[in-house]
């Protein structure tokens, strides 16, 4: 190894890769916060929309500024048509994560902005990026499954518009609330894999679009957002509390990952999982889904039992999704939607201190100084 460079773990563990002022994890004790704040704190007391603010501005708005990020958001959520039109258009069967990547990567190509690299501008298409995703996610679930696109309601909150536009149906204050809880638990945590990707990325001084595109397709794997989904498909699978045991057992014999258990940086319960945990039995026995909930809990004994590992994020997601009537295949779109905004955060802190991110390998292969063997003597 030369002078340097550094031998690191497998998967950059531990590294320290970059400097921000957005998100702090402590993975022993369980603390996450966002710009001081903690997760319980905010879980309690803020709506999605104060986060999104305290994420990108670092502190809480006053109520006017609040006030006219709602406004910003709501003046911002249309789609352009054609964007609308590659939607309607996307094959039967495509993978909505697909959709939304390849659509949020389409929407620069209507922004007049797109290639403005001045502060103001890229908060602005931070916005955009904002409130269009949430369109991107609900336009695209009406339109595939031949149902008219839901006018928005611009009185509701974030949370609720989204439900509404999905749904067609208002959402009870209840359902309301869990949705705004789960958006807040999903806004940002630290240099996650899309995060990373999205900053890479950024740091080439390449756009914003260019940046969250990245940071989707990330997203999309099942080592990170797509966990949530396959949560969901092993707990139908299962079908009833009682066989939970025997499958969490039959998969750990083989060595399988269990989907929404395990993380890089908790060695403790991790902070979302405890709310998240709350929200699917309230959300279950509500709606008659607290089977789900059973069964989540004999795997998460279980998994716990067997091998000292915790729920993460995506394991009580899944059934708090799927109990607010949320499409199966929608809830990694819907981690993206919420994501936005720590993603736009971090871009925007980047191109505000860049340096390019450009690290090195360890390199593992022949020595130089191999002989050209021509081709016939291969
Ligand atoms: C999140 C995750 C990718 C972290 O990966 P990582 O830090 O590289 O951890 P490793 O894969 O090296 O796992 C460390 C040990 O825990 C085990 N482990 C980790 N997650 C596991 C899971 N979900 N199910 C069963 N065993 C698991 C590994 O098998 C390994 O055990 P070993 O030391 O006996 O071989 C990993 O835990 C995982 O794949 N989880 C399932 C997918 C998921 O829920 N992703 C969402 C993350 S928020």
């Amino acid at each position: 190894m030369s002078s340097t460079t550094t031998s690191t773990g497998a998967g950059l563990e531990g590294v320290i890769a970059g400097e921000s002022e957005i998100c702090f994890i402590d993975g022993y004790e369980g603390i996450l916060s966002y710009r001081g704040y903690n997760i319980h704190t905010l879980a309690e007391h803020a709506t999605f929309e104060e986060v999104i603010f305290l994420l990108w501005q670092g502190r809480l708005p006053r109520q006017s500024e609040l006030d006219e990020l709602k406004r910003e958001l709501h003046a911002s959520q249309a789609i352009p048509a054609e964007v609308a039109a590659f939607l309607g258009n996307a094959p039967a069967g495509a993978l909505p994560m697909d959709v939304l990547r390849t659509a949020v990567s389409t929407l620069s190509l209507y922004d007049a902005e797109a290639r403005d690299m001045a502060p103001e501008a890229n908060h602005r298409k931070a916005v955009r990026l904002m409130a269009q995703t949430s369109t991107l996610v609900t336009t695209y679930h009406r339109l595939r499954t031949k149902q008219p696109v839901v006018t928005p309601d611009d009185s509701l909150s974030f949370a609720a518009r989204f439900l509404y536009a999905l749904t067609g149906q208002k959402p009870n204050e209840i359902s309301e609330k869990a949705f705004d809880v789960a958006l807040i638990l999903h806004a940002d945590h630290e240099l996650n894999a899309s995060t990373f990707a999205a900053r890479v990325t950024a740091a080439t001084l390449s756009d914003i679009y260019s940046a969250i595109t990245s940071a989707i397709g990330a997203l999309k794997g099942p080592l990170h957002g797509g966990a949530n989904e396959d949560v969901i498909k092993m707990l139908l699978e299962v079908g009833e509390p009682d066989k939970a045991v025997e499958r969490a057992q039959q998969m750990l014999a083989r060595k399988a990952k269990i989907p929404g258990f395990g993380h890089r940086v908790y060695r403790t319960e991790d902070p979302r999982a405890s709310h998240l945990r709350v929200l699917s039995e309230e959300l279950g026995r509500r709606t008659g889904h607290v089977e789900l909930f059973l069964m989540s809990r004999r795997v998460e004994e279980t998994v716990k039992e067997a091998k000292k590992l915790n729920p993460n994020v995506d394991f009580y997601s899944a059934s708090t999704y799927y109990s607010l009537g949320i499409p199966i295949d929608l809830f990694t779109p819907i981690f993206a939607v919420s994501r936005m905004s720590g993603w736009t955060a971090h871009v925007l802190e980047q191109y505000h201190n860049n340096r390019l991110i450009r690290p090195r390998a360890e390199y593992k292969g022949n020595a130089d100084g191999m002989p050209w063997i021509a081709m016939g003597d291969r």
